[in-house]
This record gives C-alpha cells, structure tokens and sequence, in this order.
C-alpha cells in the first residue's frame, strides 16, 4: 500500500503530466497558427503566435523537470499527450485568423481554469515548485487570452 505522501506526490505528478500534454498540444496549435494565419492582421498575429509558442516551450520544459524529480517518466510523445489532454487540435484545412483567435481564446481560458484546480490540490500537499508553476502559468494563459482577444473585429 502507498503511503499518504507517495500517493499526493503521485497525484501531483499526475496533474503535472496532463498539463505537460495540454500544453504541448496547445504549443503546436499556437505555432500552426503562427505559420498559417491569413488577412490584414497577418503580422501581428503571425508575431504574437511566435512569442507565445516560444513562451509555452519553455514552460514545458519546466513542467518535464518538475515531473522528474518525483522519479516519474515524463510524457513525450503524441501518443501519450493525446490519451488524456482535453485540448483539441487545429483543423487540417485552413481557417480564418478570427476563428483560430476565438479557438485560443477558449483554449487559453479553459487551460487556465482547469490549471487553478491543479494549483489548489499542489497547495494541499505542500508542493511549492508546482504551485509556483501553475501560477506563472495561469498568468501566462490569462496575458495569452486577452492578448489574443483584443485583435478581434
Ligand atoms: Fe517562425
């Protein structure tokens, strides 16, 4: 039988995972975007999506070593990221640059949400490195969306 605290750490690396896979996904959608965005605010967008691909990245590579710290295997592979993220992913045709804004505008706020309960249970257990993680997370999606929003028409 597992001890209390190997089985909140167990948890922890479990919400660390799926964020890990969350963000993974929401990274490339970010950067298909970046390459595949159309219309007069072609620049700006194409800009934007760059500097938020580039910012998810690192926070990935954070989450991972979080994760490794517990002896846990970290995700990294599509195969893994799919089984339990809830982030969809870009269509295959192209679409407009309003509908891949409201697309990550969602995305954007429903990963900070779900990231606020992951934070509550961190705090719980005492776990500061993943509380720290999610916080500067949360700000990065809550920027992330209203950046994002306030290019629309
Ligand atoms: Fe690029």
């Amino acid at each position: 039988m597992q001890t209390t605290a190997a089985h909140h750490t167990n948890k922890t690396a479990q919400a660390l995972a799926k964020t890990l896979s969350e963000e993974y996904l929401l990274m490339l959608k970010t950067q298909n975007f970046h390459w595949n965005v159309e219309g007069p605010l072609f620049f700006s967008l194409h800009k934007l999506f760059e500097s938020q691909y580039k910012e998810l990245i690192e926070f990935i590579d954070d989450t991972a070593e979080i994760i490794r710290t517990y002896n846990v295997k970290s995700p990294g592979s599509f195969r893994e990221f799919q089984k339990t993220a809830f982030i969809d992913e870009a269509p295959n045709d192209l679409i407009s640059a309003q509908q891949m804004m409201d697309m990550l505008n969602r995305d954007h706020m429903s990963m900070s949400a779900r990231l606020k309960e992951y934070m509550e249970d961190a705090e719980v257990v005492g776990d500061s490195n993943a509380v720290t993680l999610y916080e500067d997370l949360i700000t990065f999606h809550d920027k992330a969306a209203w950046m994002i929003r306030s290019h629309r028409a």
